[in-house]
């Protein structure tokens, strides 16, 4: 387990800004200078109110998108377009149906060239991890929601990169299978000491599971509060400590919120 560790990185962010410009030329100012850090193996979540540029943000990030200014960084060295050292978990199920469990899994193995033997040895090492053993030659629709979540995170972690972002990557679960995928997720995340960037709108999730967690303003947006999770793991959702965070951010929150829908109404 040990030689995972060597793979967790520093990511900075540095006064980003991105706008979008409609057909009709109107411009809207999406990040507006956005600065922040993420340490080596820390586990830090952003939440925001939907149509803050969370998305936009971790497509930036990610080299899926680029910015009108302002760095990324991965270990202090700057990062551009097509960068490939992040891990991105969609929020949308992404799995392609005609491959099986393990040859999704394999996918970015097969980009990246990997030869046979070493796709099957960190194939069979990720599948052991997120603990999908017995369900390798399955196709997608013959698993469950939180598996096909776990293939995901295998898919993502197999090459491991630097970082690992995942963009709302649990929203569409059943409270349920959402709380056990998210303890499957901070037992990976423990075992491989990854640098995570968890995007959410889901506050209770956020407290649940980070070290740190940024709340983003409405747009034109910014970072406006930011918390030390300082509560001992496992933890328990439904404790005292856990709420006071929860009612603290959910207050930041609706403030947002409430501004972001005077702006849809206007
Ligand atoms: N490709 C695009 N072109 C124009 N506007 C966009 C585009 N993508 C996103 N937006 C707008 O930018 C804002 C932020 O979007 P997004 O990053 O998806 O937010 P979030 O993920 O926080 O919901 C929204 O107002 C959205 O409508
Ligand atoms: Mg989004």
């Amino acid at each position: 387990m040990p030689h995972w560790v060597t793979w967790m990185s520093k990511l900075s962010v540095r006064n980003l800004r991105k706008s979008y410009s409609n057909d009709d030329n109107d411009v809207t100012s999406v990040l507006d200078g956005l600065s922040f850090d993420v340490g080596k193996g820390e586990f830090l979540s952003i939440v925001g109110p939907s149509g803050c540029g969370k998305t936009t943000l971790l497509k930036i990030i990610a080299g899926l998108m680029s910015q009108d200014s302002g760095e990324v960084l991965i270990d202090d060295i700057p990062v551009g377009l097509d960068h490939h050292q992040v891990g991105f978990i969609f929020q949308e199920e992404s799995l392609f149906p005609w491959r099986t469990v393990r040859q999704n899994i394999e996918f970015g193995l097969e980009l990246a060239k990997f030869n046979l033997d070493e796709r099957k040895a960190r194939c069979d090492e990720m599948i052991s991890l997120v603990g999908l053993k017995g369900l390798e030659d399955n196709l997608p629709h013959e698993i469950s929601g939180g598996q096909a979540r776990r293939v995901e995170m295998a898919r993502s972690l197999v090459t491991k990169p630097a970082i690992l972002v995942s963009d709302e990557g649990l929203s569409n679960l059943d409270a349920q299978t959402r709380n056990f995928v998210q303890e499957e997720f901070l037992r990976v995340w423990q075992s491989t000491g990854s640098t995570i960037l968890f995007v959410s709108h889901n506050v209770d999730e956020a407290v649940f599971m980070s070290d740190r967690i940024l709340v983003m303003s409405n747009i034109p947006s910014k970072i406006i509060a930011e918390y030390d999770v300082e509560v001992d793991r496992p933890r328990d959702r439904a404790s005292p400590e856990c709420r006071a965070y929860r009612s603290q951010i959910l207050e930041v929150l609706r403030v947002e919120q409430e501004k972001a829908m005077s702006r849809l109404a206007a």
